[in-house]
């Protein structure tokens, strides 16, 4: 793997935090199956993390200190699950600064994307105060609704030979599969706090499934127009240069068209992340990533 490993047992985590370090310089201009479409439309996904993942750690620090939450296995859960996504957030940090080597403005759209999360919470903060919903409770729910997304996501990309055919850049490969990885291996935490700090009455539920709309709604909007710009900047924003990817990510059986029942069983009442299980296919994955003192 093009990249340093150090991982770091966190003592009484259910996973580990691992240091990661790659080196995105050989990276070439269209890594996703040669396609310019497709490979902005990864690039569009990865701009979107580094403010993303951010949010779900101030989320996360925001409630952690409340009585509530004392459960010291819940803690430690907690400080892994920043641990990963901060390094998540610095690694594709480091991926979207070598797409802007190639004359891509990624680090617009990721200013983008904090203000589009500051925005949306301060709107929906404002709007559901008198309801009695917390700024921190909004963004916690929002985390969790996001937190879904990411881990269906990366379980259709651990589990589909067809979608890890597309990455032809190991670097690209090993960035995507060990950030799938460990959004599987984290993918219950701000769910349990959620539910530790809010309950599962009518109110939190109410709460996560408005969050899920929400979330899913702005994600297609802000990562299409991504995509769209990163096309622009090629002179690629055309049917022929777009019918591939549209195709691939959302024709029948396309890899978003697929994920929408697993992401709509969020707005099961008795919803939990875990019950999908995916331990098998973690530790498959991580045996083949060679992270085997996870
Ligand atoms: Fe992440
Ligand atoms: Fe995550």
């Amino acid at each position: 793997m093009n990249a340093k490993v150090n991982i770091s047992n966190r003592a009484g985590a259910s996973f580990p935090v691992r240091r990661m370090d790659f080196e995105f310089g050989e990276v070439p201009r269209y890594w996703a199956n040669g396609d310019a479409a497709l490979t902005h439309f990864m690039t569009a996904l990865s701009a979107l993390f580094p403010e993303g993942e951010q949010f779900f750690v101030n989320s996360t620090r925001a409630v952690r200190n409340d009585p509530k939450l004392e459960d010291q296995r819940l803690q430690k859960e907690i400080s892994a699950f920043i641990g990963q996504e901060a390094m998540h957030s610095k690694e594709h940090l480091a991926f979207n600064a070598s797409a802007q080597a190639y004359g891509y403005d990624v680090r617009e759209l990721e200013a983008q994307t904090g203000r589009l999360i500051n925005r949306t919470i301060g709107v929906a903060s404002k709007v559901l105060k008198p309801f009695g919903f917390s700024k921190e409770m909004i963004g916690l729910t929002g985390t969790c609704a996001l937190e879904h997304f990411t881990s269906t996501i990366a379980e259709e990309l651990l589990s589909n030979p067809d979608i890890q055919a597309m990455f032809m850049d190991q670097t690209m490969y090993h960035l995507w599969m060990w950030h799938a990885i460990e959004e599987n291996e984290h993918k219950a935490v701000a769910f349990d706090v959620y539910e530790a700090m809010y309950g599962q009455g009518p109110k939190a539920y109410f709460m996560r499934s408005l969050a899920l709309v929400i979330a899913m709604g702005l994600i297609f909007i802000t990562q299409s127009y991504f995509t769209a710009k990163l096309l622009r900047t090629d002179g690629k924003l055309t049917w022929h240069d777009t019918k591939y990817m549209i195709k691939f990510m959302y024709g029948y059986k396309g890899f978003m068209t697929r994920q929408i029942p697993t992401l709509l069983d969020f707005l099961r009442p008795k919803f939990h992340p875990n019950d999908q299980d995916t331990t098998a296919l973690l530790n498959k994955w991580r045996a083949e990533l060679g992270f085997n003192l996870s």
